[in-house]
């Protein structure tokens, strides 16, 4: 059996993907140390190597804010990077999976994106995505985007692990209200990646971009309530608008995304993000 590489092995995506493939050697995970998906020589010795049969790129730049300034590196590792990717995979035919971001939309719509929405990203980091996107569809078609929204983990640094750090700690907090998306589990996300590799029925049928988010949407402010109603913290949790917390790079207002194309491709049953969200926190808990 073809080995599955993974990049960007300390994320929190791929932390998830590792504790569910239960160490089964086929699972190749590699750091930025290992595999810098900005290093042409390194990515074509690396799957000289290996000779894999899926590459999942789960290596990104994800400093939205910080990408406004970065841009080079930004470009570098999320638009030139993904490229890089899938022209290697085309030549030794390994089904490339790379995932993608919600901020390729630009929030101004009121009902979900679907995949052939136009994107029109508002900050760097969704225009330097988009860019990885454009790369890999020009050179592989059989390459699968899978865009995912507001990724979250007990892994990493993300917006739930803010919130508990700040809920433990604060009365009250203002937070986002009217900024729409949907809370994405990353070992729902893990799961389907596994779904996709482990099926050839899947490998050969997926091709192009998908949505996957957790079902439902909410805002910052909602998501946050629900945190501290889930792990017993006694902070209340009040809306701001955007224009109260400005930030260096834009988001878009609602980027809640379409997932037919995905649901009909596995069948799969997408959890609720409520659901979701209870479930990290009863791991992060240890219960
Ligand atoms: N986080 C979100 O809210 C969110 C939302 C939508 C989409 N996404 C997308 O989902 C995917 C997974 O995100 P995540 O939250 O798991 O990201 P993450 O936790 O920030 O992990 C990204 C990993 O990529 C590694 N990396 C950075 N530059 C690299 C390079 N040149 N070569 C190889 N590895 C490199 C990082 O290494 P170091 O540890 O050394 O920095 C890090 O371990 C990304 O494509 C991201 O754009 C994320």
């Amino acid at each position: 059996m073809r080995k599955i590489l993974l990049t960007g092995a300390n994320g929190q995506l791929a932390t998830e993907i590792a504790d569910l493939c239960n160490s089964s050697d086929r699972y190749v995970f590699l750091s930025r140390k290992e595999l810098d998906i900005s290093n042409k020589q390194q990515i074509a010795s690396t799957l000289a190597k290996y000779q894999p049969g899926h590459l999942i790129n789960c290596a990104a730049y994800t400093k939205v804010d910080q990408a406004e300034q970065d841009r080079d590196l930004a470009m570098k590792i999320n638009g030139e990077g993904p490229t890089l990717l899938a022209q290697h995979c085309v030549k030794i035919a390994c089904k490339l999976l790379h995932v993608s971001t919600d901020y390729v939309f630009d929030g101004k719509g009121a009902k979900p994106y679907k995949v052939h929405h136009p994107v029109d990203p508002v900050n760097f980091y969704g225009y330097s995505k988009l860019q990885g996107e454009l790369g890999i569809q020009e050179i592989d078609p059989s390459a699968v985007i899978i865009r995912t929204s507001w990724l979250y983990s007990t892994y990493g640094h993300n917006f739930l692990k803010t919130m508990l750090r700040l809920g433990a700690d604060r009365a009250t907090l203002n937070v986002v209200g009217d900024q729409w998306g949907s809370p994405t589990y990353a070992a729902d996300l893990a799961k389907l990646l596994i779904d996709i590799c482990e099926s050839e029925r899947l490998t050969q049928r997926a091709s192009g971009v998908y949505h996957y988010a957790n079902a439902g949407k909410t805002s910052w402010a909602g998501f946050a309530r629900k945190i501290m109603e889930y792990a017993n913290l006694d902070c209340k949790v009040s809306n701001i608008d955007t224009a109260a917390y400005p930030t260096p790079a834009k988001r878009p207002a609602y980027s809640v995304m379409d997932k037919s194309r995905i649901k009909r491709l596995t069948k799969c049953r997408i959890p609720k993000w409520q659901e979701a969200l209870s479930q990290c926190i009863q791991k992060i808990k240890g219960n």
